[in-house]
This record gives structure tokens, sequence and C-alpha cells, in this order.
């Protein structure tokens, strides 16, 4: 039997990536639901696709007609009833286990059997999420980056009760969005994050110790490695608290003391400094 065709797709969370994910699959013709707690986190999540796609329409990269069919494919509502028909499910909440966890026991409750539920971890085990339906053989990983409509990489991850059907049709469903998708087992991490984060919290370190200032690090970064932007300034695309949570996430499973965040990290997540999403992080970014 040929793995399922994903057509109707369900996003749950509209923060950062979920917003982000949401403008990818419309984009690339899928009707899109987005679940979200509030209406008006909803709301501004419409409005700000609005505006993303207005930009592209201006810059000539998109016609007005096609902003129109996008925008017609994408409904938002605050219940999870709302998914019940989806194909697939992409949960984006924050990077808490035991809120994900309780959130793939209400989608398996809410969204039809044959549907596949996936996560968007950035590091938490998707095993223990699948293991938390009655589905354990739909569920997997799919890692979208940041910002999702421009990176292009998606890592589709197998945890160890994914049948292969599950992993072809989000590998497929990857694609469709047109994104290079590679397979990584569930482990902390993955593939980008296992590498990226502990070089992340090293710079944090470095600059902790003294050894230079945020902005030369970033510079040097940038300059050294041709990065195309330097750890401070990518720490606060990510988002601070996502940061810290990854973190601690790498470091439960991998018990290496260098992964612990460092102090800075956890102070300016909790003066409420998160990044650009709160406008203020290493750097300001309300100007
Ligand atoms: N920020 C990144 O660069 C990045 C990249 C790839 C993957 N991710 C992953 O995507 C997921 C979402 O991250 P984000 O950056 O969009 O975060 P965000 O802070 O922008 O958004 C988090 C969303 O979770 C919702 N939320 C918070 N508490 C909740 C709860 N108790 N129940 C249900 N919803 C709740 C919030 O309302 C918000 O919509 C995380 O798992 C993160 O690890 C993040």
């Amino acid at each position: 039997m040929a793995p399922p065709t994903i057509c109707r797709v369900g996003i749950v969370g509209s923060g950062i990536m979920g917003a982000g994910i949401a403008e990818v699959a419309a984009r690339h013709g899928h009707t899109v639901v987005l679940r979200s707690r509030h209406a008006t986190s909803a709301q501004g999540t419409i409005a700000a696709l609005e505006r993303s796609l207005g930009k592209q329409v201006d810059k000539g990269r998109l016609e007005a007609t096609e902003r129109d069919a996008v925008l017609a494919r994408v409904s938002v509502s605050c219940s999870l009833d709302a998914l019940a028909d989806c194909d697939l499910v992409i949960e984006s909440v924050v990077e808490d286990l035991d809120v994900k966890k309780q959130l793939f026991r209400d989608l398996d409750h809410h969204v039809q059997p044959a549907a596949i539920l996936a996560t968007n971890t950035s590091t938490l085990p998707v095993v223990e999420l699948a293991v938390e339906t009655g589905r354990p053989e739909q569920v997997c990983g799919v890692h979208f980056f940041n910002p999702a409509p421009a990176m292009t990489l998606v890592e589709v991850v197998r945890p160890l009760t994914a049948s292969d059907d599950t992993i072809a049709a989000v590998r497929a469903f990857a694609q469709a969005c047109g994104k290079d998708a590679v397979e990584v087992k569930d482990r902390a991490g993955f593939i980008v994050n296992a590498l990226l984060f502990p070089y992340l919290n090293n710079a944090v370190r470095l600059w902790e110790h003294g050894t230079a200032s945020m902005e030369d690090i970033d510079t040097a970064m940038k300059g050294g490695c041709n990065f195309p932007m330097g750890p401070f300034a990518l720490l606060d695309l990510v988002g601070l608290d996502t940061s810290v949570a990854i973190l601690e996430a790498l470091h439960h499973e991998l018990g290496d003391p260098s992964l612990v965040p460092a102090p800075a990290l956890r102070r300016l997540v909790a003066a409420g400094r998160l990044g650009r999403k709160s406008g203020q992080g290493f750097y300001d970014h309300r100007r």
C-alpha cells in the first residue's frame, strides 16, 4: 500500500514556528487549519500571514491572486475539534515535554484515526509523545527551521515506534513544501541542534568569561567561519526560552556538563528578555 497523501494539515501553536509552518504549507497548496488557544493570537497569525504575503506581492515574487488563494486555504480555530479531518497534524507549542504529552493525548482523541501526528520539537524524545497515543506507528518528528518560509531543511525524525509509511508520507510532505528532507533517528537535538547548541552555549560562556564582546564574537563567527549570523544574533532569533529548553533536553539525555545552559541565558529568560519575539534578548530589537 502507498503511504498516505497529505492534503489537509493541522498546526497546533501559533508562535514563531507554528505561524511559519502554516505559511509554508499553505503556499505549497495544502489546506491549513491553525489551532491556537486564544482567538487574539490566531487572528494575529492571520494578520502576520497577510503582511508576509503582501510583502512578497510588493516585491513581485507572488501574484495577488495567488496571495488570495493562499489566504483562502488557511483557517484558524481555538478548538482541537477543527483538526478532526486533517491528514497530518503538526504540534508546535512550547518546548515542554509534559505540555506536549498532554497535547498528544488530546490530539489522539480529536483527530481521525488514519491521521499522522507529528511534532516540531527541537530536541525532545519523539517516542515519548508517540506512546501517549493509541497510534504510535503514526507519530514522528517534522523539524522545520526558523524562519520556516526561508529555511530549506526539514529533519524527519524517526522514533522506534514509527512505521515506514509514516516516515515516507511526512518526507513526501516536506518535499511537497519545497524543503530538503533528511531522515534522522530520535536522539536529543537530532542532527542540527546536536551540533549547533554546544556551539551556541559555548559562545555565551566565552562572553561570560570576558573573552570578547558579544558584538565581536558575532563578527568573528560571521567573518571567520562565513556563518550568515553570529551566535548571539542566532540565539535571539531562536528565542532564549526555547534555547534554554533545548540545552536542558540535551543535558538531560547526554549528561555532558558543558550542555548546562550558560547562566546568562537563564538570567535573560528570567527577565522576560526572550530575544526578537519579546523585543529584547542579547540585543535590543525594539528600534
Ligand atoms: N524558535 C526556533 O528557532 C525553533 C525552530 C525549530 C523548532 N522549534 C520548536 O517549535 C516549537 C515552538 O517553538 P516557537 O519558537 O514557535 O515558540 P513560541 O514561544 O514562539 O511559541 C510557542 C507557542 O506555544 C504556545 N503554548 C505555550 N504554552 C502552551 C501550553 N501550555 N499549551 C499549549 N500551547 C502552549 C504559545 O501560546 C505559543 O503559541 C518548540 O517545540 C520549539 O522547540 C523552534
